[in-house]
């Protein structure tokens, strides 16, 4: 039998998802896994009239698909993408699809595409994003690469993703690895968001003692204005919920000790690489891998101490405040983390369209929000947009919430209460639109002492100056 439209490798969350999405709009589907378990209790899954079938063989699974065949990798990011394409190569042919579904590093996929080319193997990245749920409903999908390995596949695709307003959050991005490089950008977004969030938590509660009832209540307010988010309502959500032997916010129980996958910390190490500046994922990074030193931190704590000087804000008040410098805050982050998308298209000759990222980013995807579709008209009118803080529209958005940002900031600063993204960003805002700053000292120094040369303002060349009399 060598009739399934499609393979899937890995049969994990988003895997077995996936592919009960494809079986939904009617594709039959191969699953592959190494775990007997999991290939089994796939095949269970199957209804009447759909066609579905789990396997542990890679050769089994390889004839399984008809030719040429197209077949998704969802493993985790590193070693196992590599040896499950080891483990598919001797059954694989001329013309045969690969596409990498996971997380993969960018790099990584520029070095499996040339490798898979010799053996006339398509391959290609795209990031998927939208979790569990995201997978079985609709994700949001980033291909990249080879372009008409994609047009092959993009019914399947387009079936499968999610929606907004009809249209599909799904389209080819650009060259070479550039689904993986949008999909580490989400994810150094994600980031910055996340912390942003947790930092307005943080503030209100330890700050100026809001239960954890109120904030949940103003984060589903803001969820219905211009601020509506995936990430916000999550958060409320998550704030609801009640710990069922304790009866206090589960959230109240939860460790303070924050996991990373790696995805974050390769946007901030690309985006140094490249020269494209975002502090606000650089700090949401930082604060994660903070929390791991909890002994330290609670040691610091007892001798670190500081008394709060700030003065009392009336809770209506710090409330407008905290919505719009969130706002401001949000639009800033999307601004570097697209701006980096901008420098990486030059740089790696991706050939990314802009309004075309976030139009897929606007559903599915874990940073779907409603500014978005600002975000998709400001790349419409100028698709050559540097950064979106230069778009007039979004920085009428901005503009007007610049006080509260600054009004933010201070109180968190006042009360000692780290707000690390809050923080990154206002000054990323105010090194963006400073005409001049102060770098110039720092290539007078490097001239000290290392003789590295300055440029000057009011004549062409390089200079050199002997320092000290
Ligand atoms: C998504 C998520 C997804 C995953 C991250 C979590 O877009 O669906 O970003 O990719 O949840 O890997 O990343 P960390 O473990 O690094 O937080």
């Amino acid at each position: 039998m060598e009739n399934f439209d499609f393979g899937i490798v890995g049969l994990g969350v988003m895997g077995r998802n996936l592919l009960l999405n494809m079986a939904d709009h009617d594709f039959s589907v191969a699953g592959l896994d190494l775990d007997a378990e999991k290939a089994a209790s796939l095949e269970k899954e199957a209804d009447d009239k759909h066609t579905i079938k789990g396997t542990t063989s890679a050769e089994t699974f390889v004839k399984l698909i008809k030719k040429p065949r197209a077949i998704m990798l969802l493993v985790p990011a590193g070693k196992p993408v590599d040896s499950v394409i080891d483990s598919l190569l001797p059954y694989l042919e001329d013309g045969d699809i690969v596409v990498d579904g996971g997380n993969s590093y960018f790099e990584d996929t520029n070095r499996r595409v040339k490798s898979l080319a010799k053996k006339n193997i398509h391959y290609f990245g795209m990031g998927i994003s939208g979790g569990e749920k995201g997978a079985r409903f609709g994700p949001s999908m980033m291909p990249g690469g080879d372009k008409d390995a994609y047009e092959r596949l993009r019914p399947i695709f387009e079936a499968v993703a999610a929606k907004v307003g009809g249209e599909p959050c799904v389209t080819y991005l650009g060259r070479g690895s550039a689904g993986n490089y949008v999909k580490m950008v989400h994810n150094g977004i994600e980031y910055a968001i996340m912390q942003l969030i947790a930092e307005t938590y943080d503030v209100l509660k330890r700050g100026f003692g809001f239960e954890t009832a109120q904030i949940q209540q103003l984060f589903e307010e803001w969820n219905q204005s211009e601020l509506q988010s995936y990430l916000l309502e999550i958060t409320a959500v998550i704030l609801k919920k009640e710990d069922p032997n304790t009866g206090k916010p589960l959230v109240d129980l939860i460790s303070d000790t924050a996991k990373a996958k790696g995805t974050g910390k390769w946007t901030s190490q690309n985006a140094m690489e490249i020269q494209a500046p975002v502090p606000s994922i650089d700090l949401a990074v930082a604060m994660r891998d903070i929390s791991k030193y909890k002994e330290e931190r609670v040691e610091a704590a007892s001798k670190l101490r500081w008394n709060d000087s700030t003065e009392t804000v009336n809770n209506e008040e710090i409330k407008a405040l905290f919505k719009d410098a969130f706002h401001f805050g949000m639009l800033t982050i999307f601004a570097q983390g697209m701006a980096q998308l901008s420098i990486a298209s030059k740089e790696f000759d991706y050939g990314l369209n802009l309004e075309e990222v976030a139009k897929i980013w606007r559903g599915g995807c874990i940073i779907r929000a409603a500014v978005l579709e600002d975000f998709r008209k400001a790349y419409k009118n100028n698709p050559e947009l540097p950064n979106l803080l230069l778009d007039e529209e979004l920085s009428s958005q901005i503009l007007p919430r610049q006080k509260a940002m600054r009004s933010v900031v201070k109180i968190g600063i006042g009360k000692g209460i780290p707000m690390s993204v809050y923080t990154a960003t206002l000054s990323y805002f105010d090194a963006y639109r400073s005409e001049s700053l102060p770098t110039n000292i720092i290539q007078a120094q490097r001239d000290y002492f290392g003789a590295h040369k300055y440029e000057r303002i009011d004549k062409e060349g390089v200079f050199h100056t002997e320092w000290e009399n």
